[in-house]
């Protein structure tokens, strides 16, 4: 028995973060915009579906392994951008990159943490994605763009979501101060941003491949299809944006149908349970990402705690597949999920 086995499940970290972070920072890491209405629902939409599972297919030990853009990954997770690790822990990115090698999977890093973008690249051999803000000196962003193309990151991933800060009151009523302000609407990133700055973005990062993250609509993602993008996150940022978003979970179906397997379609938002990643698989993700789960385990154990919580989320995801009747991650079909009947 070691100090990490009493994390059962992800939720397990969430007690021990709030212990071991000052009161604002955990604040900012839990809250969402508004009402925190679509925070919630983040949670509420994975309880909407029901699996019908299949028996008697011989699925004892699933295959979880899959791939994204290419990339081999052990499951079909990856470490969603979260701003400020070092905050949480002193062992900071490095050491959510260092977890995310260990568990065979891809690190999105955080466009908040360009200071530290060498020394996240350098800090294990994970593929990682650079998250993207556009600074309004885009100057700022060519910079950094060309640091990210040396570092060896794989993809930019653009997050859509953020022309303005969202609304975030837990922070307005903590007076949280953060190395960049990104909780209101006094932002340094470029609000004027549109569709046709994608090939400015592109022609900066050649050879790497372009993700939206943050697209809720069908209109949206034909429209990045047609721009010639090579994923698309559907999210809403964790409920930290515009409240009244839809859930993740809720807006892939019109996404997945929209795109029509033309390029992967990922998801984000309250995945806490390999069921939740084995649901959104049936509706149609290529893979998952999550945040708020490995903060917690960040913030709670260092880079150990991270290596934990990505273990517990693979080997449940592993038991759902299994016990649904899916040896591989293609088996996750459409028909594995029904709308529950409440
Ligand atoms: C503390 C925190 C910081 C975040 N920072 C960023 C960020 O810098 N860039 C970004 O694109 N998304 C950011 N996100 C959103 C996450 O990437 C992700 O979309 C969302 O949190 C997923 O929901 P989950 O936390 O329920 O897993 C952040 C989320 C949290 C909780």
């Amino acid at each position: 028995m070691t100090a990490l086995d009493r994390y059962i499940t992800v939720e397990d970290f969430r007690p021990a973060a709030k212990e071991a972070l000052p009161a604002d920072f955990f604040d900012y890491v839990e809250g969402g915009a508004g009402d925190e209405w679509t925070l919630a629902e983040n949670r509420r939409a994975f309880e909407r579906w029901v699996f019908r599972p299949r028996f008697l297919r011989g699925a004892g030990r699933p295959d979880t392994s899959t791939a994204v853009l290419g990339t081999p990954i052990s499951f079909p997770l990856l470490v969603a951008p979260w701003a400020f690790q070092h905050l949480a822990h002193e062992q900071g990115e490095p050491a959510t990159a260092r977890a995310a090698e260990r568990a065979g999977t891809i690190m999105v890093v955080s466009s908040t943490t360009d200071e530290f973008l060498e020394e996240i690249a350098h800090a294990s051999a994970a593929p990682k994605w650079w998250q993207l803000y556009v600074h309004q000196d885009h100057a700022v962003t060519e910079a950094i763009l060309d640091r990210v193309v040396a570092g060896g990151f794989t993809a930019v991933c653009l997050t859509v979501d953020f022309p303005v800060g969202g609304l975030r009151h837990r922070d307005a009523r903590s007076g949280l101060r953060l190395p960049v302000p990104v909780s209101g609407p006094d932002i340094l990133y470029d609000p004027k941003l549109g569709w046709d700055d994608l090939s400015w973005i592109r022609g900066r990062t050649p050879g790497l491949s372009l993700v939206l993250k943050g697209i809720l609509t069908a209109e949206d993602a034909l429209l990045a299809v047609d721009a010639g993008v090579d994923a698309i996150v559907v999210s809403n940022h964790g409920g930290r944006q515009l409240d009244g978003s839809p859930a993740g979970l809720t807006a892939l179906p019109e996404v997945v149908d929209a795109v029509a397997g033309r390029i992967p379609v990922l998801v984000d938002g309250g995945i806490r349970r390999g069921t939740d990643i084995l649901k959104a698989l049936a509706l149609g993700a290529g893979a998952v990402l999550t945040a708020r789960p490995l903060a917690w385990a960040l913030a709670a154990e260092g880079q150990a705690g991270v290596e934990r919580a990505l273990e517990i989320l693979h080997d449940e995801f592993e038991n759902a597949m299994a016990l649904a009747g899916c040896r591989t991650v293609s088996e996750i079909t459409r028909d594995l999920v029904t709308p529950s009947p409440r």
